[in-house]
């Protein structure tokens, strides 16, 4: 890869092509990566080439995009191979000097002359409309760039599925296969020593991926922030396994679950990009829960294994439909517009409808309904609740 650094030192240019004079469309991906980033990347660059523009990907997030500029041209040649690559080619970073985001759901307001100079690049640099692939952090600064009269069209990404206005993001079926993999190999290991395991992963204040996770993996107890627990509930449920000769409980506790005493565990480095930094809470758990019972526990934190690796074909579909309909988005002059999946279809909402407030577990919702169904604990009972209010025979 060459690098270019023009006569004022401003404008840096990876790779080996160079801009042509077609209409020009920009992308970014911007906030923790997932996978699914290269394949919306991909899916717009070749949507954009067949519908005659030029691709102009900046690097780093929203950092590219100004002092200095940096980017890199797109092409169909490229991008070919990207499709089942993890992370993202272009970069990403969900910290520096576009956080618009505080906490849960705190704008924070952009610095008017930074937003300024970003539409001068888009302006110098004849970008029609930017694809900013992000969760609700770098939406955020997409609306804000919206409200500025910057072309923006967005594009839902985050492992996290806590987007409201789409069913699911991309990452999210990725991340949730990580655990449900890893709560197979607990299974065996658990069972073999007769030991109870706790199984934290990501989510931030949602559920998700644990309530996903934990079906598809077959967990005993599933700990989320939507739903109170306590450390009786889940002893109680260890010892209802013991009485139906299962030795071993599989437990998966979300990062942004509550202690039953309130509160988060926050993971001591703290946070640079202005989020609380969520992480320990199944070592927590472990620990109180060994000091409880007689059994073995141990605890093993997913964290970043999440993120990491190619996509899952669901993810690859998804992905691919994002870049293609947000290319479409732009060539119909929908700005301010985020694509968004509503099963079977790809619709479009507002960016500013898809951040004001994330998208939370129901804990009535058919999920954890078909989970309690089955046996499985949410910490928030000391046994078997019939989810359903039925009764054999009764209609
Ligand atoms: O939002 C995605 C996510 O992976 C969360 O699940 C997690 O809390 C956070 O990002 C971790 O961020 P970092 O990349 O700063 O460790």
């Amino acid at each position: 890869m060459s690098v270019e650094i023009t006569e004022n030192g401003e404008v840096h240019i990876y790779g080996r092509e160079r801009l042509g004079d077609r209409p020009r469309i920009g992308i970014l991906t911007s906030g923790g990566d997932c996978p699914g980033l290269n394949a919306v990347i991909r899916a717009t660059t070749k949507t954009a080439f067949w519908l005659g523009y030029d691709v102009v990907g900046f690097r780093d997030g929203f950092e590219g995009l100004v002092d200095p500029i940096r980017y890199q041209v797109l092409s169909p040649r490229n991008t070919a191979g990207i499709l089942i690559q993890g992370g993202t080619i272009l970069g990403s970073t969900n910290k520096g000097r576009f956080a618009a985001r505080v906490g849960e759901s705190g704008r924070v307001e952009l610095d008017p002359k930074l937003v300024g100079r970003v539409a001068e690049t888009i302006e110098r640099m004849k970008i029609e409309g930017l694809i900013v692939v992000g969760g609700d952090g770098s939406l955020s600064t997409a609306q804000q760039f919206h409200e500025a009269g910057i072309p923006v069209v967005g594009v839902p990404k985050t492992i996290d599925n806590d987007l409201k206005a789409t069913a699911f993001t991309f990452g999210f079926n990725s991340a949730v296969l990580c655990c449900a993999d890893a709560l197979d190999r607990l299974h065996t290991t658990a069972a073999s020593h007769q030991r109870v395991m706790v199984l934290e992963v990501m989510g931030r204040h949602t559920g998700w991926i644990a309530l996903h996770g934990g079906i598809a993996g077959g967990a005993d107890v599933i700990l989320i922030p939507e739903i109170p627990w306590t450390y009786e509930n889940i002893i109680a449920k260890i010892e209802e396994r013991r009485t139906l000769d299962k030795h071993f409980t599989l437990i998966v506790v979300a990062e942004g679950a509550h202690l039953p005493a309130g509160g988060l565990v926050l993971d001591e480095g703290g946070s640079q990009n202005m989020q609380v930094r969520l992480g320990g809470i199944g070592q927590v758990v472990a620990e109180r829960l060994e000091g409880m019972i007689e059994q073995d526990v141990r605890f093993v934190v997913l964290g970043h294994l999440q993120r990491g690796g190619g996509p899952t074909t669901f993810d690859r579909v998804l992905a691919s439909e994002y870049g293609a309909h947000a290319v479409r988005l732009i060539t119909e002059g929908k700005f301010g517009q985020m694509v968004c999946s509503d099963p079977p279809d790809i619709c479009h909402v507002p960016i500013v409808e898809a951040v004001d407030q994330i998208r939370t577990v129901d804990p009535g919702g058919s999920a954890v309904q078909s989970a309690r169904a089955m046996g499985m604990c949410f910490g928030d009972t000391p046994g078997y609740q019939n989810p359903f209010q039925t009764t054999p025979g009764k209609q």
